[in-house]
């Protein structure tokens, strides 16, 4: 039965066509994915090392920082306020929040506005 082989055959490589249309349909989407997870890890990193020691690692504010009063990351009260503000109090500092325009670029600022925007939406 010849024709019953070509019919499979044609089945077969369709079926390899439409994984390989497949793949590349979802491999830039998952580059793309890695790359933000990417971001999100430094962001994450940099939060833990320079912000969690008062601020705790979910923003919740250590010992350290309820001693010195700090608001809760998460809280509406920090997350109504617009991106501009919370990079400038960054940047300048606020009371008992020390500045860190001179260890953090612009760009990490940035990134810490973003992730206390993400923590906030985890609570
Ligand atoms: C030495 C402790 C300390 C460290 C380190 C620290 N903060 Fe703070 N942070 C504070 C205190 C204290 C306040 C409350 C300031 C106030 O309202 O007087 C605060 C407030 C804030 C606020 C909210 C201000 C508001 O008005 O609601 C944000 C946003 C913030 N910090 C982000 C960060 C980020 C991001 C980092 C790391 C880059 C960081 N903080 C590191 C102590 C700290």
């Amino acid at each position: 039965m010849p024709s019953n082989k070509t019919g499979r055959s044609v089945v077969c490589t369709s079926a390899i066509l439409m994984s390989l249309v497949t793949a590349a349909i979802l491999l830039p989407a998952s580059v793309v994915r890695a790359q933000g997870g990417h971001d999100n890890a430094a962001s994450a990193a940099t939060f833990r090392t320079k912000c969690a020691m008062c601020h705790g690692p979910d923003g919740a504010g250590s010992e350290v920082g309820k001693s010195l009063n700090v608001p809760d990351l998460r809280s509406p009260a920090v997350q109504k306020l617009p991106d501009a503000e919370l990079a400038q109090i960054i940047s300048d500092g606020k009371g008992g929040m020390p500045p860190f325009k001179s260890s953090l670029s612009e760009d990490q600022i940035h990134a810490m506005v973003k992730y206390i925007r993400s923590l906030g939406r985890k609570k």
